[in-house]
């Protein structure tokens, strides 16, 4: 793997990194992405856009619970990968780091990350669809059957086709965006927004822009580079 002198000097020097991920980051711990190698997510014959949004909230509340539940279940035994502990390490490299993630696994903080913004929620929570209170999922913990402050139903704490994202995560992400010096995308299809907005930010900020991923994607024309490959063998080379 080629690593051009530019990029390694802007690795070397930078002080302000933003890192945006997307489910590619976790296709080596074993969580399958949503696109990319020529398919696309299914679930029981519904495609994961149609089963993950808004509209399937509103209708089937206990279907969008099952297609949850199932990935929290086969999620529960999966590790992070070489990739998520390289980022993780980054944090005590420069001195303003930020990780923005479209992921819900939370294995970069199970890597190390702090301050981790996450753009689409976690899955390891559930939220009041009335008052908003949440309940932490987390290391086994099952979650009531209704709010234990109002009573009403609740619902996964992620970001679902059709909704907004969490208030203040955007903003924060955005800012920290055209604050940076580079920004590497790694392992994002970069289709989805306003995630995929981010690096145009960047860009247009003046950092240098980096992308990790085996495929090419419609970031790829405006990146300064692209490192074409899996995350867990790549990033680890920034640093060698
Ligand atoms: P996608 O599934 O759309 O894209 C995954 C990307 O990761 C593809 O470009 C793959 O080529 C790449 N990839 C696969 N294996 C990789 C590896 N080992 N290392 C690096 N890259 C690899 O995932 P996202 O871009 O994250 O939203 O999708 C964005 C959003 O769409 C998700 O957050 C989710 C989904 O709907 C919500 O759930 C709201």
């Amino acid at each position: 793997m080629a690593i051009s002198p530019e990029l390694r000097r802007r690795f070397a020097e930078s002080q302000r990194v933003l890192v945006l991920t997307g489910a590619g980051v976790s296709a080596e711990s074993g969580v399958p992405t949503f696109r990319g190698g020529g398919n696309s997510a299914v679930w029981k014959g519904m495609p994961f856009d149609v089963i993950s949004s808004a509209a399937m909230l509103e209708r089937n509340l206990p279907a969008v619970w099952e297609w949850f539940d199932y990935r929290r279940d086969f999620m529960e035994e999966l590790m992070p990968n070489a990739a998520h502990y390289e980022i993780a390490r980054w944090q005590e490299q420069f001195p303003e780091f930020t990780v923005v993630t479209q992921n819900i696994d939370g294995l970069h903080q199970k890597a190390g990350s702090r301050d981790v913004v996450e753009l689409h929620g976690n899955i390891w929570r559930a939220r009041c669809v009335a008052c908003r209170s949440t309940y932490d999922m987390a290391s086994g913990e099952k979650r009531p059957a209704a709010c234990r402050e109002c009573g009403d139903s609740l619902r996964p704490d992620v970001v679902l086709f059709g909704e907004l994202l969490p208030p203040g995560a955007f903003e924060l992400a955005a800012e920290r965006a055209a604050e940076c010096e580079l920004c590497i995308v790694i392992g994002t299809s970069g289709l989805v927004y306003p995630a995929a907005g981010l690096p145009e930010i960047a860009k247009s900020a003046g950092a240098f822009l980096c992308e990790v991923n085996p495929e090419p994607t419609p970031l790829s024309p405006i990146c300064d580079e692209m490192l074409m490959g899996k995350a867990g063998e790549v990033l680890p080379l920034l640093r060698s």
